[in-house]
């Protein structure tokens, strides 16, 4: 399937000169969205994760279903102040500024199999958070999986030497 004709681009989106990678004319796709999550579990399945971690917001679309696929359970990573229990935290860069991740503590027990999931890695900031996250865990990190990956930005490499599933590249 053509996934890459059910994502619309939208120019200058959220500012001048940033191409926007809009997924929401994927998800009302119902042909597009089982597709791409039936397609990432197939790839993602010799990694034999015990859980799924996925990055808020749109982490969440794509995670959660592909933890159910894969008969694993799901653990969000929110924006701060969102989580109720005692978090980890880990700081990343935005153009301007930083910001930050939050993680149940108490999510995953120590040495739990982790795979990261998000729509998207364009810079790598908000997925290597996400690994800070999971070594404050003392998770062992099995692999990533993006539908999309913006290859200029070269985000894989601020990531560590495992697996990377993606679907859509430009
Ligand atoms: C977008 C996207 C990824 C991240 C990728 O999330 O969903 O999570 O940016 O960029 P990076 O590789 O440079 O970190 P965003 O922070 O815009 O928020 P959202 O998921 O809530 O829409
Ligand atoms: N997140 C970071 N960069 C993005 C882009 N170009 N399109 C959609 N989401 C993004
Ligand atoms: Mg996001």
């Amino acid at each position: 399937m053509d996934l890459k004709s059910l994502i619309r681009d939208i120019p200058d989106f959220p500012k001048p000169g940033i191409m926007f990678r809009d997924i929401t004319t994927l998800l009302r796709n119902p042909q597009g969205l089982s597709y791409t999550i039936d397609s990432l579990a197939e790839k993602c399945s010799e990694m034999s994760p015990d859980y799924i971690v996925g990055m808020e917001s749109r982490g969440f679309i794509f995670g959660t279903p592909l933890a159910y696929k894969m008969g694993v359970g799901f653990v969000p990573v929110r924006k701060p102040g969102k989580l109720p229990g005692a978090v980890y935290f880990a700081e990343y860069e935005l153009e301007y500024g930083v910001d930050r991740l939050e993680m149940h503590q108490d999510a995953m027990t120590p040495g739990s199999r982790v795979l990261i999931v998000d729509d998207l890695i364009a810079t790598g900031g908000t997925a290597a958070a996400t690994v800070e996250l999971l070594e404050q865990a003392g998770c062992e990190l099995v692999g990533f999986a993006f539908a999309i990956e913006l290859l200029a930005l070269g985000g894989r490499h601020k990531l560590p030497d495992v697996p990377i599933v993606t679907l859509v590249e430009y």
